[in-house]
């Protein structure tokens, strides 16, 4: 397939709505390749396709709400058909890094809600161990965030508080995100777990045994991965 990673990254966000029926409610994911799937689910439903979707951030309701999407929520719709989303590192077991993009926390609830889940990515992100390319996003509390950075730490993190232009970024949720590089993610289950118990953590960007499917785009063309 010719193009570059934009062109790919539609590639692998088109194919992952071609499991779409009318009728689904669908998790929507945040970022630029969620994106695309957005714009293609807004071409359907300008021609009578009926979908609604749960945003998992306030981009991506807006970017839906302009494309003519009906946006609910995991009140109204607890169990959803299918969340497509992006990712920022798929390793070979189809576990996944999310949140550079900031939004994990509603991504992991979204994807937590759904009955399947399909990521899109373009080949830059398979990585054979998770880690390798990005931090680890972990969205924390404001309050006390310095002991949960150390506590992080004591996990074999280095921690980086997110700025952008000079400001902490606030998520969605108002929280801060603290980027954790650790020299090696061996069991990304266990670290996991062991993120989710230190005080002040409200998740983490690993997402172990959550995807059900992965459509990877790259030169050669659209390649679909399984569990
Ligand atoms: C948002 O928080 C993220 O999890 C995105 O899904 C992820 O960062 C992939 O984004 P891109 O598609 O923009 O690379």
């Amino acid at each position: 397939m010719a193009g570059d990673a934009e062109s790919w990254k539609r590639a692998a966000a088109e194919a992952a709505v071609a499991l779409v029926k009318p009728g689904m409610v669908l998790g929507l994911g945040t970022g630029s390749t969620a994106r695309y799937a957005i714009l293609r689910l807004g071409a359907m439903a300008r021609e009578g396709f009926e979908v609604r979707g749960v945003p998992t951030s306030i981009a991506t309701a807006n970017l839906a709400k302009e494309n003519g999407i009906p946006v609910t929520s995991l009140e109204e719709c607890p169990v959803l058909d299918l969340a497509i989303d992006g990712a920022d590192e798929v390793d070979p077991s189809l576990d996944l890094i999310k949140g550079m993009g900031g939004a994990l926390f509603r991504e992991k609830l979204v994807a937590a809600a759904a009955r399947r889940v399909a990521i899109a990515v373009d080949g830059s992100k398979l990585v054979k161990r998770l880690g390798s390319r990005v931090p680890l996003p972990v969205e924390v509390h404001p309050f006390g965030w310095k002991v949960t950075k150390g506590r992080l730490e004591g996990l074999g993190a280095t921690a980086e508080l997110r700025v952008a232009s000079g400001e902490t970024v606030r998520t969605d949720n108002d929280n801060y995100l603290l980027d954790c590089r650790f020299r090696a993610i061996k069991e990304p289950g266990d670290l996991e777990r062991a993120i989710n118990d230190v005080p002040g953590v409200i998740e983490n960007g690993l997402f172990v045994g959550v995807a059900s499917v992965v459509f990877v785009a790259e030169a050669k063309g659209v390649r679909t991965l399984k569990r």
